[in-house]
């Protein structure tokens, strides 16, 4: 039987900070002492004041030099400090409108990337990604949205990784990773904890500490251990009555006191509302002609001039920003035009995609389509144009542009209109499924009328329904229903032929009413630049699908901490999500606490559509003897994974904590991804995150003595085997 310790299965050496890591980050502190010690305060301030790198009517033109982009930093030539140039994010170079004449490699959704539950493959996206803005003249990525999905709505869903702290701080750090290892800082976001669009700037997320460090900071904490990302971007909001960016508690304490973090941190772009953000802890403003006043220019220096605790900040700033750029080698490495390989990187996108595409249902083993299906109906979803894109800041597009657009909300937001537009880009199922399936004949009905849609399926052998539901930053969704009346015409479609399959292109969950009624059910999420082919290859078997939810599904909002989305009947919807002066919405998230997700259903004892960690696969897998241990500092699960189907494929084994010293749970402690040929078993050996098994308690970790049950399982809420181990009293300082 073939052994493998998930190290290797994760690919994940760099998790602890090497020592020859270790001695580079104290080299760039000294490099980057040295030369703050030569500056002047102008050119400290250089440092601390970031541009816009677009016009915005209105505003401050950005600097000559900037590159269009997100945003654009002065260097220092006389010190040989390159300038920053800042390119939006986690999922490849942005669009921008078409402003730089070119466009991206569209990584899938993080959505779908936080489904495969693969760091190695994620951060092999972030090599891809981080070469691509490299080439086109970028040397900082505002890459790294982590945000845990505490709000399902939140029109940035789609943007993040999980709802779970140990899976979105993994694959975050291991996307960050991949990124800088091009010679280009990476920027985790949004600290903290920004879980939803609407009134953006003016909700302040109440939560206690300790329910904050064991979820949203808990994702960051662990992402930082293993990415090592060069800058921080602190969000929009304000947590427990203070803004983010001027939160000294997040930035002074929990980042650099408890964390111990060497970079820098920028805010996002608008959310600066004074100068002394500096002193809680922010480095540099970012896109200053956005704020009311460029506060880290003029008036930071005439405060360092005359105030010491300015004045040694000042310093500090500078200094931190250059260590990120020391540690990365900006400088010995400069971003420069090159070349881009747009096929071999639409690989990596597609390789990420057909990991990240979860198989829901599949009633009587309908998929995957064999040689027997001769007609076939295509049904909505854009699915003759291509894969539907997220919208907002994190907009990637080919070099083609969309082949698709559909307006959104034109009242007052013309101006983002590029950004917010629901577009799809080029690669379209429909041309997919024609080259998968020559001798068939495949029609397409666009599924504007549910009469016509039925009318082809019930001539049809097999119906696949494309369903849409479009997110963009700036705009929640007011609920979970799939708009515009897909519900009806996949009821429709269904009603007129038995063997119905929905393909659903979503930021994140949706209702399913119909979901009996259809034989599968096939989550792409928003599956990037090639999707059309990945969706293709799963229906098809050529890739027999592997992902799993990173979220929960609830089966209706009522299941949900806050069953309406706050803000909804107050807020009117707006990109920027500025209120009138003095206005607050208040969002309770102690509600839920650290329980949010799938630990809410857990905790309420609530069934819902599909749990966290489900999804199927063409071949079946078993679950055995299960045992965990400590070792040494280490808690170890082991266990086998046996392949009990006739098919090669992926499992996704999860160790869930169920129950701590006498307390019923569910928490993910540790999980792996494991490929299997057909009768194989395999020895897994699976690290378990000790801040999982802990509460925060009295500024740290505390495990408390006791007996500790864990569950291996297919997915957050199911049973399988089981082991206790019973662990003494132990304290882990952050
Ligand atoms: C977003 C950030 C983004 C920034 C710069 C903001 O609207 O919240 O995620 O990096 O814009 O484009």
């Amino acid at each position: 039987m073939k052994r493998i310790g998930v190290a290797a299965l994760l690919g994940a050496v760099a998790w602890v900070v090497l020592p020859s890591a270790a001695l580079a980050q104290d080299a760039a502190r000294a490099r980057a002492d040295a030369t703050e010690g030569q500056m002047t305060d102008d050119e400290r301030i250089a440092l601390t004041l970031g541009h816009t790198a677009s016009a915005i009517p209105g505003r401050a033109p950005p600097p000559a030099e900037a590159r269009p982009g997100a945003g654009f930093v002065s260097g220092v030539p006389r010190l040989g400090v390159p300038a920053l140039y800042e390119t939006d994010a986690s999922l490849g170079v942005t669009w921008i409108a078409g402003a730089r004449g070119n466009g991206g490699t569209q990584l899938p959704s993080g959505t779908l990337q936080g489904a495969t539950f693969d760091p190695a493959l994620i951060e092999r996206g972030g090599r891809m990604i981080g070469a691509e803005a490299r080439a086109k003249g970028y040397n900082l990525m505002l890459a790294g949205g982590i945000n845990l999905m505490r709000e399902p709505r939140s029109g940035r869903t789609f943007e993040y990784y999980s709802e779970d702290p140990l899976l979105a701080g993994t694959l975050g750090g291991a996307a960050v990773r991949g990124i800088q290892s091009n010679h280009v800082i990476s920027t985790l976001k949004h600290f903290a904890i920004n879980p939803q669009e609407t009134g953006r700037a003016f909700m302040n997320a109440a939560i206690a500490e300790d329910a904050l460090r064991e979820s949203d900071l808990l994702a960051f904490e662990i992402a930082i251990e293993q990415g090592d990302p060069g800058s921080v971007m602190c969000a929009y909001n304000a947590t427990n009555g203070v803004q983010s960016c001027g939160s000294s508690f997040l930035l002074n304490k929990v980042l650099r006191e408890d964390w111990d973090y060497q970079g820098f941190v920028m805010s996002d772009w608008g959310a600066v509302d004074a100068v002394d953000y500096a002193l809680a802890g922010l480095d540099q403003q970012s896109g200053s002609a956005i704020d009311p006043q460029p506060f880290f220019g003029a008036p930071l220096k005439a405060l360092a001039a005359s105030d010491m605790n300015y004045g040694n900040r000042l310093g500090e700033m500078a200094r931190r920003v250059l260590w990120a750029i020391y540690d990365n080698g900006l400088d010995a490495h400069p971003a420069a035009i090159g070349t881009v390989d747009a096929a071999a990187n639409a690989e990596v996108a597609l390789e990420v995609a057909r990991e990240g595409i979860v198989l829901l249902t599949n009633a009587d083993g309908i998929l995957p389509l064999g040689p027997q299906v001769k007609r076939i109906a295509v049904i909505g979803g854009h699915a003759d144009a291509g894969t539907l894109v997220g919208g907002g800041s994190s907009k990637v597009l080919g070099d083609d542009g969309p082949s698709a657009t559909v307006p959104l909300n034109h009242d007052g937001t013309a101006a983002f209109a590029a950004m917010l537009d629901q577009t799809y880009n080029r690669s379209a199922p429909l041309a997919a499924i024609r080259a998968a399936a020559p001798d068939a004949t495949v029609r397409f009905r666009d599924g504007r009328y549910a009469s016509e849609a039925a009318m082809a399926a019930r001539q049809a052998d097999v119906a696949i329904v494309f369903a849409t539901q479009y997110q963009t930053e700036g705009y929640d969704l007011p609920d979970l229903s799939l708009p515009g009346g897909q519900d009806a015409l996949i009821a429709a479609v269904a009603a007129a032929n038995p063997n119905t399959i929905v393909v659903l292109q979503t930021g994140g969950p949706v209702r399913m009413p119909w979901k009996d009624q259809v034989k599968a059910v096939v989550e792409a999420w928003y599956p990037g630049a090639r999707g059309g082919e990945a969706i293709t290859d799963v229906l098809f078997g050529k890739v027999n699908p592997s992902g799993r939810l990173p979220i929960t599904f609830p089966q209706s909002e009522a299941q949900l901490p806050r069953p309406v989305l706050d803000g909804l009947d107050s807020v009117e919807p707006n990109f920027v999500g500025v209120g009138a002066p003095g206005q607050v919405l208040e969002v309770n998230y102690d509600i839920e606490g650290s329980d949010l997700g799938y630990r809410w259903f857990a905790r309420e004892g609530a069934a819902p559509l599909f749990a966290f960690g489900h999804g199927l696969s063409y071949t079946s897998f078993a679950h055995e003897g299960l045992s965990v241990a400590r070792d040494g500092e280490r808690l170890v699960a082991r266990f086998t994974v046996r392949n009990t189907g006739q098919r090669a494929g992926a499992d996704v084994p999860q160790v869930y904590l169920a129950d701590a010293a006498g307390e019923p749970m569910r928490r993910l402690a540790g999980f792996a991804k494991v490929e299997l040929a057909p009768g194989e078993a395999m020895e897994v050996e699976v690290p378990l995150e000790w801040r999982t098994v802990a509460e925060w308690q009295d500024g740290g970790w505390t495990v408390a003595a006791g007996a500790y049950r864990f569950v291996l399982a297919p997915d957050a809420l199911a049973d399988g085997p089981v082991a206790t181990v019973d662990l003494p009293r132990r304290r882990i300082e952050p």
